[in-house]
């Protein structure tokens, strides 16, 4: 017997190859053990619903994804940057600020000066506004602490939400953001700080799933990037990079021949960085807020990356300083109206592609058998709805590890 059984639902499986959205019309899911037991056409069950499982829900003919994942995040920060963004709209550059010492610094500062507890509450106010639209799964960065014992307390924060919210957390340690103010002139000092002292240690609390790094002008070059990637690799973590943003430093290429989960913005990442990314089998992740919010012009080559079957994630980036924004699914939206991709290949941003993105392909992101029972109930007529409706919310109910969570 399973123990749950959803009948009366239209499924939007997201497993490529088939229907769009790998639909299953007149379906029914069940869950055993908080993973999926068994998902098909309501003509295709077995017997009588009531007798495959102990208990029946009926779905009233809502579409059902799996459980969104927001695979890229620095949604634990201090402070906000409101400021900024009156300066930015004045006419002052997101560079030129970083390079005055505000920017990412300015969030650095206010979060040295948070204790965890507030580092929690404040975040836990974002999280939950993302889990009201159905994420089930998110990754949660450091790299506003710079410092050892600062990274440590954002990333026990981001351990704590998985603790107390029904959210799954993946971490991934950034200490690698920006150069912090007592290293000035010194970059290649902190890099040995970060490789030599931070990374050990906050691998060895098992406090991070991955690494990240910023390879930009107004953050590292490939060569230090490639030194926090060597040590990552001798401690047995995967990366991701933050590449391509706002110049082409071949961060695309170089976070493929570490074999990365991700890189990530990709705003000016050449053919031949698409080419190694496909080779290396590293997914993309489009940042539409991001893109919007600091207005830029140069779009990812989203079909470079179809032309080379490199799966394209969607994330919101929830930052205080280029993407403030607590909604995937407007990121589904963007993904659409600024990058031209399609509600389909958007919504596979947040579900199939977002998982593999985090290395979870084998549990997350697809609504199949053997994987976690984490899956999403809509009122909507279509899945293309959740991409084309701007600052509305159609979830209705939220299923994770085969229980609700919300509704
Ligand atoms: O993903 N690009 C670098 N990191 C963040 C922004 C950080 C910030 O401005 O606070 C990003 O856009
Ligand atoms: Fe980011």
């Amino acid at each position: 017997m399973w123990d749950e059984i959803w009948i009366n639902v239209n499924l939007a499986t997201m497993v490529p190859g088939g229907e769009r959205y790998g639909a299953i019309k007149d379906g029914a899911i069940a869950v055993e053990h908080g993973d999926i037991a068994w998902v098909g056409t309501a003509a295709e069950l077995p017997g009588e619903p009531g007798k495959l499982a102990w208990s029946v829900a009926d779905g009233d003919g809502r579409w059902v994804t799996p459980g969104l994942v927001d695979c890229h995040t620095h949604i634990v920060h201090g402070g906000s940057r409101g400021a900024e963004f009156e300066l930015r709209l004045e006419g002052a550059s997101y560079e030129e600020i970083a390079r005055a010492g505000g920017g990412i610094l300015s969030t650095v500062k206010a979060t040295r000066a948070a204790t965890e507890q507030e580092l929690f509450d404040t975040a836990k106010q974002r999280v939950r506004r993302l889990l009201a639209e159905g994420v089930t799964v998110m990754e949660v960065k450091s790299g506003y602490g710079l410092d050892l014992d600062t990274e440590v307390k954002m990333l026990r924060v981001a351990r704590r939400l998985a603790l107390e919210l029904p959210v799954t957390v993946r971490t991934t340690f950034l200490g690698a953001h920006a150069l912090p103010p007592e290293y000035t002139d010194r970059a290649d000092d902190y890099i040995d700080l970060v490789c030599g002292e931070v990374l050990p240690a906050v691998a060895e609390e098992g406090l991070a799933d991955a690494v990240d790094a910023f390879c930009e002008g107004i953050g590292f070059t490939p060569e230090q990037t490639a030194r926090v990637f060597e040590t990552a690799r001798g401690l047995g973590l995967p990366v991701k990079l933050h590449a391509d943003q706002l110049s082409d430093l071949d961060g695309a290429a170089l976070a493929a021949s570490f074999d990365a989960l991700s890189a990530d913005h990709l705003e000016y990442t050449s053919d031949a960085g698409i080419a190694a990314m496909a080779s290396a089998g590293t997914v993309a992740v489009l940042l539409p807020g991001a893109f919007y919010f600091l207005r830029e012009k140069t779009l990812p080559p989203v079909d470079g990356f179809r032309r080379h079957g490199v799966p394209i994630a969607l994330a919101t980036d929830n930052n205080p300083g280029s993407s403030p924004a607590v909604s995937l699914l407007l990121m589904l939206n963007m993904a659409c109206t600024l990058f031209r991709m399609t509600p389909e290949e958007a919504l596979a941003g947040i579900t199939r592609n977002g998982a593999a993105a985090l290395g979870l392909s084998k549990k997350y992101g697809t609504l199949e058998v053997g994987k976690t029972g984490d899956f999403v109930f809509w009122d909507v007529e279509s899945p293309a709805d959740l991409s084309y409706r701007i600052g509305d919310n159609p979830c209705k109910e939220v299923v994770r590890h085969g229980k609700t969570v919300w509704s």
